[in-house]
């Protein structure tokens, strides 16, 4: 697939609220989407699965910190469809040319289930968690994700986006590119914020 990295995004939205599909227009005619599987959309997730590195499935797990990500296709393509509701998950498959990049586990929780970010306890609070298959990586997914997993924030009514990460391997750097704030480290974990 041909890198992204030499793209902007021209539009970013909602294709359809009641399947949740979310994109966002590349400047060279592509889009880059991300929506909740479906029955139909199992094949493809396990095949797409079984093309991740075990250590990049423990980082995405890892970054699952509070809460138990879904991890089986089977499941993950039954759950009922997120309607924004607190606590709440939301899984997502991630395509480029209708092809499947990545993975990502959005959770809904409300700020008490944060305390160490520092956010009023009702604040409605946005966190995913994202993994490229192997041979997607460093072609501009992790930039993209987090572009549109701000705009899913918003579009879901959360005050904030936050994130547990690692300090090395992408998502860290990119977060604070577009705005982060990084609020602590422990070990080799990073807690960051942005407020929307
Ligand atoms: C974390 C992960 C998703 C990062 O994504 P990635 O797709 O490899 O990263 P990208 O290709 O988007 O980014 C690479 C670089 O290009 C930049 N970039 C990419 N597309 C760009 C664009 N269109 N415009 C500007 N910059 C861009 C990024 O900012 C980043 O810059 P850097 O070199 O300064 O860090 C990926 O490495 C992964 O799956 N890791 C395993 C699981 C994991 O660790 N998950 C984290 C838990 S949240």
């Amino acid at each position: 697939m041909r890198t992204m990295r030499d793209t902007t995004p021209m539009k970013i939205g909602c294709h359809d609220p009641m399947r949740n599909i979310f994109y966002i227009n590349l400047s060279d005619g592509r889009d880059f989407v991300m929506y909740q599987p479906r029955k139909k959309d199992r094949g493809g997730q396990k095949k797409a699965w079984k093309q991740i590195s075990d250590d990049n499935k423990r980082r995405y797990r890892r970054a699952n910190y509070m809460d138990v990500g879904l991890y089986d296709m089977n499941e993950r393509c039954k759950f009922p469809l997120y309607k924004g509701e607190v606590p709440g998950m939301m899984p997502l498959s991630v395509e480029v040319d209708e092809r499947i990049v990545g993975f990502c586990d959005f959770f809904f929780r409300y700020g008490e289930d944060f305390p160490n970010f520092n956010v009023d306890p009702e604040d409605k609070i946005g966190n995913a968690s994202i993994v490229a298959l192997d041979k997607y990586q460093g072609i501009g997914v992790g930039h993209y994700f987090s572009l549109l997993t701000e705009f899913i924030a918003r579009h879901y009514e959360c005050q904030w986006i936050l994130g547990v990460t690692f300090p090395t391997g992408g998502t860290w750097r990119i977060r604070r590119k577009h705005g982060w704030e990084t609020i602590g480290r422990q070990g080799k974990i990073i807690y960051h914020r942005k407020r929307l």
